[in-house]
């Protein structure tokens, strides 16, 4: 079984490039089941979940060809196979995401219900509520879940929470719809935009994506194009926690400033240093670390995805910090994985309070789920001694090159087979 060890390291120096966006690249490879065209996709990150997310469209008859470690080249022109593994679907919530560009372009689609992280519930009924309002008739049993349609025609559509997925899969079965389809309350995630850009260049008309109100106007059919991947946000943002963590000084390099608001503020607040340039932002960390407060939001709140490694930063700030996680029910797993290092946290409902600093002690952590697995990662840079992190399929489920992007910094990582 595969594990990482991290050992306390020096402050991490350096710069480091940041990769595509996972949560863009997922949608995006959804999405080019739409047409028949090629399609040509750049910066797809290397990730245990896009490897999964490309099994399932093979799996519907998609070709897929790597054109080197980033690039890849899809044809949909033989999709024949409306039915979605099971296995696949439980590997990866994500998975769920195919469900919109099938029903559109075949008309029907079946699927279980997605897998994935284990942080909450993680329902799909804003997903398929949409897709009713499109025409779509839903049936589903404990297993299955099947969704038909003669065609699918446009609606006005609220959503009751502004749900990525949701948003992002009814964006999909909307675009080739009769008439137009209005989203309201829709998520306005960097990811989505980067999705209804990517749709545009394919000849959909979707307008206002990035905005609580989403516009789509039907079109006959999308037609081939290539495009770049958006820079992950998330992974950027873990660097930069990198930085303050260890009093570091590292520049992360393709990145976009303005989907960084909430990470850049909140460093700042805790007294690290942060210089924006270009597509480059700097974060030197400093001694003196102040407590913070942060509350996890969607877009352009503060990420959930980043509250772990948050998680991590409080337990070396000086004083009493709150992290307050709105989003998912049950995203707090990591605390007893960080109390195991030596971390001083209580939770009360979705409150976690963290009393700094704590002097960290390496152990044998188990990275819970994706993000937490990063955060674990964070805390052994700092801990004294060995931080031992099983289960770290989750960590290769969303971060490129992990260990190599973490030691090109100075960090003491490396990646064991036991
Ligand atoms: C996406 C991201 C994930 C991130 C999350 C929130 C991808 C592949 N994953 O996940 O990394 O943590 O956004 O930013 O992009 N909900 C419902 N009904 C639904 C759908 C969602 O109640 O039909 C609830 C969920 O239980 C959760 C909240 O909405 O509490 C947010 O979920 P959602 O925005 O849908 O997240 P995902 O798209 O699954």
């Amino acid at each position: 079984m595969e594990k990482i060890i991290v050992k306390k390291s020096p402050a991490l120096v350096g710069s480091v490039r940041v990769s595509g966006a996972k949560n863009a690249a997922l949608p995006i490879l959804a999405a080019s089941i739409l047409g028949t065209e090629d399609i040509f996709l750049e910066d797809v990150p290397e990730l245990k979940d896009v490897e999964i997310i490309i099994e399932v469209l093979e799996s519907l008859g998609c070709k897929i060809e790597k054109l080197g470690k980033n690039n890849l080249k899809i044809n949909s022109k033989n999709l024949n196979n409306t039915e979605t593994d099971y296995q696949l679907m439980n590997k990866m919530r994500a998975s769920f995401l195919v469900m919109g560009p099938l029903l559109a372009r075949m008309g029907e689609t079946s699927t279980s219900f997605p897998g994935g992280c284990n942080i909450g519930s993680r329902p799909i009924d804003l997903h398929l509520k949409g897709f009713e309002a499109l025409g779509a008739k839903i049936d589903m049993n404990e297993d299955v879940i099947v969704a038909s349609c003669d065609e699918l025609v446009g609606a006005n559509i609220y959503l009751d929470f502004p749900s990525v997925g949701a948003t992002e899969n009814i964006i999909m079965a909307a675009t080739t719809a009769k008439g137009e389809t209005i989203i309201d309350n829709a998520a306005k995630e960097p990811e989505i935009v980067d999705l209804a850009n990517f749709l545009n260049k394919m000849g959909a008309k979707v307008m206002g994506a990035g905005t609580s109100t989403i516009q789509i106007k039907g079109v006959e059919k999308l037609r081939g194009c290539s495009h770049q991947i958006i820079p992950d946000r998330i992974e950027a943002g873990t660097f930069m926690v990198a930085a303050a963590i260890s009093d570091g000084d590292i520049e992360v390099e393709n990145v976009i400033s303005s989907h960084m608001r909430p990470i850049i503020a909140k460093l700042i607040e805790s007294g690290a240093k942060v210089i924006e340039d270009d597509d480059k932002i700097r974060v030197i960390g400093c001694k003196e670390k102040k407590a913070i407060n942060i509350k996890t939001l969607p877009y352009p709140g503060f990420p959930t995805d980043m509250q772990a490694q948050f998680l991590a930063l409080m337990t070396q700030l000086e004083g009493e910090s709150h992290a307050i996680e709105t989003v998912f029910e049950n995203r707090f797993m990591h605390v007893n994985e960080l109390k195991r290092m030596g971390a001083n946290i209580e939770i009360d409902d979705r409150d976690a309070a963290v009393f700094g600093a704590s002097k960290l002690h390496g152990a044998e952590v188990r990275a819970t789920d994706l993000r937490a697995g990063a955060a674990l990662i964070l805390a052994g840079i700092v801990a004294e001694g060995e931080t031992i992190i099983s289960d770290i399929y989750h960590i290769d489920r969303g971060y490129e090159d992990i260990e190599e992007k973490f030691r090109s910094l100075g960090a003491n990582i490396e990646r064991i087979n036991l």
